[in-house]
C-alpha cells in the first residue's frame, strides 16, 4: 500500500505563526500558486489570481496589514527572528462574475496550505486584513477584491490538536506551544440518519 501523503498531511497540517528565516525559492512558490489554480472551481469559472510578495522589504509593510491569532494576541504575533518570508495575496478578479468565488477561495488555499505542508512549509491564512491598505501598497486595481493573505515560511513551531471541551479558542502554553481544540469525529459525523 502506498503511504496516504495527502491524508498524512491533511490530518497534520496546523496553521502555523512562526517561521525559520529561511527563503521560500521562487520555484517553490510558484508551485504553490500552480497547485492553487487546478483547484476545483464553480462552472470552471476560475475567479482568481495571486499576488507572491518574496521581497523582503514589501514583506515588511505587508506584515502591518496582516492580523495575527485573534485569541491569543499578543503572544501569537511573529517576533523579529520568526517573521513569515513570503505572503500569497489571493485576489478575486471581479468582472469574471463568478456566484462561486468564495468556495473557489476555500479549496485552492487549501490546495497551497497542504503543497506547503509538504515542503515543510507553513501557512497562516489570514482574512483579518486591512484591505485599503494592502491595496494602496501594491496598487490593486479596484476590478480585483483583495480576499485573504496566507503568510508562509518554513515551520518553527509544533502547534497540536486538542480535543474540543467547550471552548473552540486554541490557547498558548506557558512553554509556547499552541492548543488547537477540534470538534470529536462523532459529533461532526452522522451515519445514515439525523
Ligand atoms: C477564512 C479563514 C480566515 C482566517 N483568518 C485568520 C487571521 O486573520 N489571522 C490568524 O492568525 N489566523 C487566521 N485563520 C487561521 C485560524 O485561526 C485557524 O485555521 C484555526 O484557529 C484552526 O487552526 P488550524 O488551522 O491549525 O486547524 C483563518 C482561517 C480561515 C479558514
Amino acid at each position: 500500500m502506498p503511504e496516504k501523503y495527502v491524508y498524512n498531511a491533511i490530518i497534520a497540517r496546523r496553521t502555523i505563526r512562526k517561521f525559520k528565516q529561511k527563503p521560500v525559492t521562487k520555484e517553490i512558490l510558484s508551485g504553490l500558486v500552480n497547485a492553487a489554480r487546478l483547484a476545483p472551481s464553480g462552472g470552471n469559472r476560475q475567479p482568481l489570481d495571486y499576488m507572491i510578495i518574496d521581497d523582503a522589504a514589501l514583506g515588511v509593510e505587508l506584515f502591518k496589514h496582516v492580523r495575527w491569532a485573534g485569541y491569543i494576541a499578543p503572544k501569537g504575533v511573529p517576533k523579529s527572528g520568526e517573521m513569515p518570508t513570503a505572503y500569497i495575496i489571493v485576489l478575486e478578479d471581479k468582472p469574471v462574475k463568478s456566484t462561486t468565488a468564495a468556495y473557489d477561495v476555500g479549496a485552492a488555499v487549501q490546495n497551497i496550505m497542504l503543497a506547503a505542508w509538504e515542503e515543510g512549509i507553513g501557512c497562516c491564512w489570514q482574512g483579518a486584513i486591512d484591505r485599503d491598505k494592502i491595496r494602496e501598497l501594491f496598487k490593486i486595481p479596484m476590478d480585483f477584491d483583495i480576499d485573504s493573505v496566507i503568510s508562509l515560511g518554513y515551520i518553527a513551531e509544533t502547534p497540536v490538536v486538542e480535543e474540543y471541551k467547550g471552548s473552540i479558542k486554541y490557547w498558548l502554553d506557558e512553554a509556547g506551544v499552541i492548543h488547537v481544540p477540534k470538534l470529536k469525529l462523532d459529533e461532526v459525523l452522522r451515519w445514515n440518519k439525523f
